[in-house]
Order: structure tokens, then C-alpha cells, then sequence
């Protein structure tokens, strides 16, 4: 199936990325001094921002971090959510006791972060936060908390730095939007 024709316009480029991934990262590192932390990177967005992340928390002194993975399925090759989106992969480790930050690339409507949250939740980790790259506030559906986000962006739609459409730009280092011809 191809996608239809577009084009893209920059929204936010790499090096405002990498300054706001430091930042984020010196909080966190702040906040949980000397605990055990396991991002959940969500799948297959969040896996390039968990990756960066994982590396600034590292030079910014927490190490103690393990990486796990679960993926939730929310809309195929098309730009809405379905709104009943269903968690397809369950992290490997089990995570009771342990500090757990949910990393997302973009809380939307907030069904997804919402199933997650509850799954994560019934698991009695010691600790569940929400770290998103971006947030559209003005597309929320349920309400989610995110304790750390990197920007808020208005209703586009967005690909590169791990976002795709119908699995396209998801290896694009910057974050641009879509725009239809
Ligand atoms: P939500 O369940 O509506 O909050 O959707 C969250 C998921 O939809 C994100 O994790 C992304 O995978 C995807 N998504 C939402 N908005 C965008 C976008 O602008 N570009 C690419 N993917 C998006
Ligand atoms: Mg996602």
C-alpha cells in the first residue's frame, strides 16, 4: 500500500532534541539518585528516544538502568487512533519493586499510555512515570500524566526521531511534520 502524496516541514531539529534529551536527563538523574531504575521503551517509537535517553542518564550518573520493551498496537498505516489500542508485547523482566519510567515518543489522544499505565500498574512496581518526547494536549481523549515531557506540539502529525507513517521516517533523526499535497 503506498501513502498518499506529501510533503514534510521541519518542526523540531536534531540539536533542540539532543539539548532537550540532556535536560530531561539531568532531572531524572536528579530525581532518582541512587535507585534502580527500568525504562520501558514502548514500541517502535519510543525505542530511539530510549536509546538516547538511556545513554544522557548514563554521562549525567545514573547507571544503574536496565531497558525492557512492551509494544501496544493502536492504528495500522493510518493517522487516528482506534481508540481500543491493545498492549501486544509485555516487558521480559518482571518489574515488581523496581522504579519503572514508561518512555513514549508521543502521548496523543492517551489511550495507549492509559492501557500501559494500567498493565504497569497492576505488576506492584515501586514506581511508574511517564517520560514522553511529545505530548498534543489539545487531542486528549483520558487524561495521562506525564511527569517528563520534552515538547509540546499543536494537532499535526509528526514522523522522524522514531515516529513513522505506515512505517516511513521512522530513522529520520529530526521531527517534522506531514503535510498533504
Ligand atoms: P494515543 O494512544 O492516541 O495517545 O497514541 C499514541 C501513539 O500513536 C503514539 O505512541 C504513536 O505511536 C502514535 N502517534 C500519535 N500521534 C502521532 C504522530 O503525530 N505521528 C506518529 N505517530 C503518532
Ligand atoms: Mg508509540
Amino acid at each position: 500500500m503506498g501513502i498518499p502524496k506529501h510533503h514534510t516541514e521541519p518542526v523540531i531539529g536534531e540539536e533542540e532534541i539532543r539539548g532537550r534529551v540532556r535536560e530531561l536527563a539531568s532531572q531524572i538523574a536528579k530525581d532518582y539518585k541512587g535507585k534502580k531504575v527500568t525504562l520501558v521503551a514502548v514500541l517502535s517509537g519510543g525505542a530511539v528516544f530510549a536509546a538516547d535517553m538511556g545513554r544522557a542518564l548514563w554521562e549525567a550518573g545514573l547507571r544503574e538502568v536496565e531497558v525492557d520493551y512492551m509494544a501496544v498496537e493502536s492504528y495500522g498505516a493510518g493517522t487516528e487512533s482506534a481508540g481500543e489500542p491493545k498492549i501486544t508485547k509485555d516487558t521480559k523482566a518482571p518489574i515488581a519493586g523496581r522504579h519503572v519510567i514508561v518512555v513514549e515518543d508521543i502521548v496523543d489522544t492517551g489511550y495507549s499510555m492509559q492501557q500501559l499505565l494500567s498493565l504497569l500498574k497492576s505488576k506492584e512496581a515501586a514506581s511508574v512515570a511517564v517520560l514522553a518526547l511529545l505530548s498534543k494536549p489539545s487531542r486528549r481523549k483520558v487524561e495521562v500524566a506525564i511527569d517528563y515531557l520534552g515538547f509540546e506540539i499543536p494537532d499535526v502529525f509528526v514522523v522522524g526521531y522514531g515516529m513513522d507513517w505506515g512505517e516511513r521516517y521512522r530513522t529520520m533523526p529530526e521531527i517534522v511534520k506531514v503535510v498533504m499535497d
